[in-house]
């Protein structure tokens, strides 16, 4: 199974997310790919119908692009696992790098987000990813193993689990990882995984991904999908991506 994760960040109006939706679920896709849509809060809902409508059989689900590690109180401006329930999302995104920076959150935060998201019933897609730094200095799967540990939390379902691997020097620059590095990368992950005795993981690359580039990802035999960003948001490009994971 090839899951084709679309995170949509803050973007798209009302008009364009219903159109976006509606030209996905016409690309056709068959039982060995699963869509993602990680739309903004307010698009959530409007996502469910546009969906419903076109058909389930069209494989997206939807998920949150993050929530708050309490179930409830008194969180300004947050949104919890149980309300991204009721909205109709079966997944969450935590631990994105964007929330890393931009909002503090460190990893025993993300694996507080991970523990609750899972307490009510969604999957979890955690994301880890190395900066430039890292990477130049030979530290990248040091960094993003230590990440992943931190940012699981002590109980996890395995099963309600996939892994984003995203470098953050490949997030929105059109800089892509090497196939080999994506590999290598993979493995290290699926075998941490493996140790902590977290079967069937599935484990997603993001960074610039796009029609270009995603048939040499999706072909790695340890890449199990990819979460793709800018890209996402055309749907010229997330149907080539997705009749790529077809083939
Ligand atoms: P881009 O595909 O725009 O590089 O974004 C990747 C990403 O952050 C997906 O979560």
């Amino acid at each position: 199974m090839m899951i084709i994760a679309s995170n949509w960040k803050m973007n798209l109006d009302r008009l364009s997310a219903e159109q976006l939706l509606a030209e996905m679920g016409s690309c056709p896709v068959s039982d060995k790919v699963s869509r993602i849509v990680f739309p903004s809060f307010t698009l959530i809902d409007l996502a469910r119908t546009t969906r419903d409508h076109i058909g389930q059989t069209v494989h997206i689900t939807l998920g949150g692009q993050d929530c708050h590690d309490a179930a409830s109180g008194a969180h300004t401006g947050d949104v919890s696992a149980a309300m991204l329930v009721e909205a109709g999302c079966q997944w969450v995104l935590v631990g994105h790098s964007e929330r890393r920076q931009n909002h503090m959150e460190h990893s025993e935060k993300v694996a507080a987000k991970t523990k609750a998201a899972q307490a009510e019933g969604l999957s979890v897609m955690l994301c880890v990813g190395e900066n430039l730094e890292e990477r130049e200095s030979g530290k990248a799967e040091a960094t993003v193993t230590a990440m992943l540990a931190a940012s699981l939390p002590q109980q996890v379902d395995a099963d309600k689990l996939a892994i984003a691997y995203e470098p953050l020097w490949a997030i929105g620059t059109g800089m892509t990882a090497t196939p080999s590095d994506v590999a290598a990368m993979h493995q290290a992950i699926h075998n941490y995984l493996k140790d902590l005795g977290l079967k069937d993981v599935p484990v997603l690359y993001g960074g610039s991904v796009n029609p270009d580039n995603a048939s040499a990802l999706l072909a790695l035999e340890q890449v199990d999908g990819v979460l793709v960003g800018g890209a996402s948001l055309d749907a010229d490009s997330i149907n080539a991506i997705t009749l790529a994971a077809e083939n």
